[in-house]
Order: structure tokens, then C-alpha cells, then sequence
């Protein structure tokens, strides 16, 4: 009787550990970020002139190993800042992402494409918690100025992760500020950027440009969405409360993360790439 009691009891705490981890349509559900959220208030960082003075976008794009023939995202893309210098780099038949949460923005940045005659950018109308990019489209992906915006990082990432290659690289480009100030500080980076399995290759600071290139690769397997436990903004860990007691089964110790990096080779699994899909700009972007 006794080892019956304890059995039903450990199915009914199984089972409300499950509805913990789905939201009513079934889908996951992700920890709420324990730190502020920035607004989203503009479609770029700063004058496009001073960051070409700093040579920014260059230092950037050569970090990244960037080179024609790779499939790149510029995920907050905004008015476009990267997206029309790696247009440039990438040449004619280039493979370009540019995506936003806002319309706006995106009509902006597609009038720009039109003026400057630049093509071949497929322009992606993103969702707060998921880019919405092709599964296995993706060699390098860059996030500038944006990732404090990101209303949930934890779907976010989760979400990208199936939109890049095995060898990608996902380069982050923010400011040692909090987030309530536009900013994401580096350890409370690379917390949760762990806490979804992404792995430090390389962090940079851009001086004379703003701020610092943080790059990660694709992780080889995601958590389970319910075992991520939130960092703070200090870059550890919440105290885990409920059924979020479980550690993160990909949690990662600072002594763990590699620094300096390998050296980058991003061009395998292209060649089934666009075989996969190729989502037309009318598909992905609702006006
Ligand atoms: C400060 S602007 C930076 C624009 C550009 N990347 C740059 O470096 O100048 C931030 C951009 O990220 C966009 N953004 C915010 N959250 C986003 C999300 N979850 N997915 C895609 N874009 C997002 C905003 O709409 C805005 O255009």
C-alpha cells in the first residue's frame, strides 16, 4: 500500500512537472529573464560615419571570418548598418538575412536596399521570441545593438538554434552597460547564452568602436526549456525555485568556457543549405 501511495505520488508530481514545462497549446515554456528588458526606441545604434571611422563593421565582419559564399543573418537589423556592408563583402548571389520585430523599420531598410541597388537581401518580418529564419540556412549570425531587446533570450536562442549550421557562428555586438541602459554586461552574456547550450569562442572589445564582439558556436544539443534556469544581472545563476530546482542540464561553469578561439571554418553544410528552403521574402514578411 505504502509502495503504491509512493508511486502515484511521484506520477502525480511527474505530471505536474510536465504541465509546468507546456503552456496550454503544448508549447514550451521558457524561464522569464531575471534581469530588465530594454525597450525597443530606435532602428540604429549611432551614426552609420562614426562607426565607419572606428572601423567597426570591418573589425566585426573580419572577426567573423566573413567571406563570399557564407549565409549570413543580421538579426536586428534595423535601418540596416551591417546588412548593406555585408552586401557589400558578400557580393552578387550573396545569402543575406536581414530580420526585425518591426514593420516599420524593415519597410525603411527595404526602401534603402532599393535606393543603393543593393539585392539579394531577404528581408524578414522576426517575432519578439523567435527570428523565424530557415532551418539550416545560416553560417553566421549577428545580433548588433539588440540582444538586450530580446523579450525572452532564452526562446530566442533556443529558437535560432535550428537555423544555423552545425559550424555557425552566432557574433554579438553589445555595450558593458545594463540592460535597462542598452547594454548587456559580458558575464550576464555568457550566462545565458550557456544556460541555452552556446559555447564561447571569442570575446573582443571594439575600441575605438563602441562596446565588445562576443562570438559563439551553434550548440550541439538544447536544454530541455523548463530545466534553464534564469542568470541575473550580475551573470549568475537565480535561486532556483519549484520544479526549476533541477540544474540546467547544459548548465556551464565559467572555469568551463573556453576563450580564445579556434580558427573558424564556416562553410560546411552549405551546399544542402537552400535545398532545404528558400522562403521568399513575400512568405516571411507580413506588412
Ligand atoms: C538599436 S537597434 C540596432 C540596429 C542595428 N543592428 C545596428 O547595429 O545599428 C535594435 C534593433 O533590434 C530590433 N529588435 C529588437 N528585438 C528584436 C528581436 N527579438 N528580433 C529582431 N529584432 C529585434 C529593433 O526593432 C531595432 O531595429
Amino acid at each position: 500500500m505504502v509502495r503504491w501511495c509512493a508511486a502515484a505520488l511521484m506520477l502525480f508530481l511527474t505530471s505536474l512537472a510536465s504541465v509546468e514545462a507546456q503552456d496550454r497549446s503544448g508549447a514550451p515554456v521558457f524561464p522569464t529573464p531575471d534581469r530588465p528588458v530594454a525597450a525597443i526606441t530606435s532602428p540604429t545604434y549611432s551614426d552609420e560615419k562614426t562607426r565607419d571611422g572606428h572601423g567597426e563593421a570591418e573589425r566585426v565582419m573580419n572577426l567573423l571570418g566573413i567571406t563570399p559564399g557564407q549565409r549570413v543573418a543580421d538579426i536586428g537589423a534595423g535601418l540596416g548598418y551591417y546588412t548593406v556592408r555585408l552586401a557589400r563583402r558578400l557580393g552578387p548571389g550573396a545569402t543575406i538575412f536581414a530580420t526585425d520585430v518591426k514593420v516599420e523599420y524593415l519597410n525603411r531598410l527595404k526602401e534603402r536596399l532599393t535606393r543603393e541597388r543593393i539585392a539579394g537581401v531577404r528581408v524578414v518580418l522576426g517575432l519578439p521570441r523567435d527570428p523565424r529564419l530557415p532551418p539550416d540556412s545560416v553560417d553566421v549570425a549577428i545580433l548588433s545593438h539588440m540582444y538586450h531587446e530580446i523579450e525572452n533570450p532564452y526562446e530566442f536562442l533556443y529558437r535560432l538554434r535550428p537555423a544555423l549550421a552545425a559550424s555557425a557562428r552566432v557574433g554579438i555586438i553589445d555595450t558593458d552597460e545594463p540592460t535597462q541602459r542598452h547594454g548587456t554586461p559580458p558575464a550576464l552574456l555568457r550566462c545565458e547564452l550557456a544556460a541555452v547550450g552556446y559555447r564561447e569562442l571569442d570575446f573582443v572589445l571594439l575600441t575605438p568602436a563602441d562596446g565588445y564582439l562576443a562570438i559563439f558556436a551553434t550548440p550541439e544539443t538544447l536544454p530541455q526549456p523548463e530545466a534553464i534556469t534564469p542568470c541575473r544581472a550580475s551573470g549568475s545563476r537565480s535561486t532556483p525555485t519549484g520544479f526549476r530546482s533541477r540544474p540546467s542540464i547544459l548548465a556551464v561553469s565559467p572555469s568551463a568556457w573556453p576563450t580564445r578561439s579556434l580558427a573558424m571554418t564556416m562553410t560546411e553544410d552549405r551546399a544542402q543549405a537552400l535545398a532545404h528552403e528558400v522562403v521568399s521574402e513575400e512568405s516571411l514578411v507580413r506588412n
